[in-house]
């Protein structure tokens, strides 16, 4: 088996069959709410508690014992655990079902819901509970300046240098489970395209389908271990 390593980038679409919302399906989360109402900094420096509130009701969501990693998640650990190369998995989502389902290698370009941040001191906390606008921080006792440790729109995504370095050792890419819609995860294909063999897998084309060298639809818990398979398999 020809050992190349392997980045992989996740989106709202791998979460779907464990049960959580997407963002730009019919029934996903921007159908029922704006983004400039609740994902932007002007957003929460316009009304904290609308703020809080959105994020407070997701972090629950994840909370939910019934919410568990599913099939697709188990099978990037797969991956990662027998392939003899680097394997990263770049997630644009928020949950920790990456996390819990035991990822070796795996950055949150876009924040998680487990986290949260103080804006007077810069300190990441693990977080489950409500945040509120007097939250006190748990290292500086500062209230009023806990945000979500979530990247909002207007904002720059996490660990970019990391994300750049794995994309230009990597001789394959792997999209799963996003519409291609943001940037700049959306971008990652055309930086790495010629260089690298470029696969999408999702329930239906993304918006940037025609930029992969091969694109494979359906259901992640379905098409995610049969390639991953198919990867270790040689194929
Ligand atoms: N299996 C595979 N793919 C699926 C499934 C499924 N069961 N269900 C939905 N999908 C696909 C959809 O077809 C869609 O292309 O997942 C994709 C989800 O797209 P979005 O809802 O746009 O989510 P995502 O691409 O992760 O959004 C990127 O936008 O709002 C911001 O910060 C937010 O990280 C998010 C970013």
């Amino acid at each position: 088996m020809s050992a190349f390593p392997i980045v992989i980038l996740t989106g709202a679409g791998i979460s779907r069959e464990s049960g959580l919302a997407t963002f730009r399906d019919a029934d996903g989360i921007w159908a029922s709410v704006r983004i400039e109402d609740v994902a932007t900094p002007e957003a929460f420096a316009r009304d904290p508690a609308r703020v809080h509130g959105f994020y407070n009701a997701r972090r629950r969501a994840i909370a939910d014992p019934a919410m568990a990693p599913n099939a697709a998640h188990h099978a990037l650990v797969t991956l990662a655990r027998a392939w003899p190369a680097p394997v990263l998995v770049v997630t644009q989502n928020v949950d920790d079902l990456h996390d819990r389902a035991g990822q070796p290698a795996l950055i949150h370009m876009h924040g998680e819901l487990a986290k949260v941040r103080c804006t007077a001191c810069g300190a990441v906390h693990a977080w489950t509970d409500d945040l509120s606008t007097d939250t006190p921080c748990p290292a500086c006792g500062v209230r009023g300046g806990m945000r979500p440790h979530i990247v909002w729109f207007g904002e720059m995504p996490m660990a970019m240098d990391d994300i750049g370095a794995a994309l230009d050792a990597c001789g394959l890419f792997v999209s799963i489970g996003t519409s291609g819609n943001v940037y700049p995860a959306a971008g990652f294909v055309a930086e790495v395209r010629g260089r690298a063999r470029t696969v999408e897998l999702n329930l239906e084309p993304s918006s940037g389908t025609r930029l992969f060298d091969e694109a494979i639809h359906g259901p992640a818990t379905v098409i995610v271990p049969a390639f991953v398979q198919r990867l270790l398999d040689g194929l």
